[in-house]
């Protein structure tokens, strides 16, 4: 499913209604280039996963990882500084995205770019993909697709 936006608070507001619709143990994945909406996209996500306003969603800079209490555990991860699906491994990442909360991923390109590597989240079943591009300064073009995951069976595919 597609979706235009033409602010970064109609992306929020996207994000919002996303948000609204998880469930604990959902991986969102992110894809798009630098300044493409995805941190954006993000803070709205927490917002309709209950995460107070106070709370300040910004991409983990130093850390790889952010913990926002919701409706569940929200983590937000941000993979733009790691070097591949290995580097992965080691830091255990699996554990955060397996886990019952729900996981959003920033850079999950960064997930694939290793081509040893087939599934890029072997303990990850099913997750949600949003592609994020960019149409002009403030147009966005955010597309959802399910992985291993049927449309018909995720409330998040009912938005519109
Ligand atoms: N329709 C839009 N949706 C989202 N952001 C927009 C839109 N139009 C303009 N912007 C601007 O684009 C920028 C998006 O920044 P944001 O940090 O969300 O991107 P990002 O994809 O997380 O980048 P990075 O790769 O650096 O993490 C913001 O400055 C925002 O104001
Ligand atoms: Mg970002």
């Amino acid at each position: 499913m597609m979706f235009e936006s033409l602010s970064a608070e109609d992306t929020m507001a996207l994000g919002e209604k996303i948000g609204r619709q998880l469930k604990a143990g959902d991986v969102l994945l992110l894809f798009g280039e630098l300044g493409a909406g995805k941190t954006t996209l993000t803070q709205g996500i927490a917002r309709g996963l209950g995460v107070a306003k106070e709370e300040y969603v910004r991409s983990p800079t130093f850390t790889l990882v952010n913990q926002y209490r919701g409706r569940f555990p929200v983590f937000h991860i941000d993979l733009y500084r790691i070097g591949s699906a290995r580097e992965l491994e080691d830091l255990g990442m699996e554990e955060v995205l397996a886990g019952d909360g729900v996981a959003i991923v920033e850079w999950a390109e960064k997930l694939f770019s290793d081509s040893a590597t087939q599934n890029p989240l072997p303990e990850i079943e099913r997750w949600i993909e949003i592609h994020i591009k960019i149409e002009a300064e403030d147009s966005r073009k955010i597309t959802l697709k399910g992985h291993n995951l049927e449309s018909s069976s995720h409330p998040v595919f009912t938005l519109h």
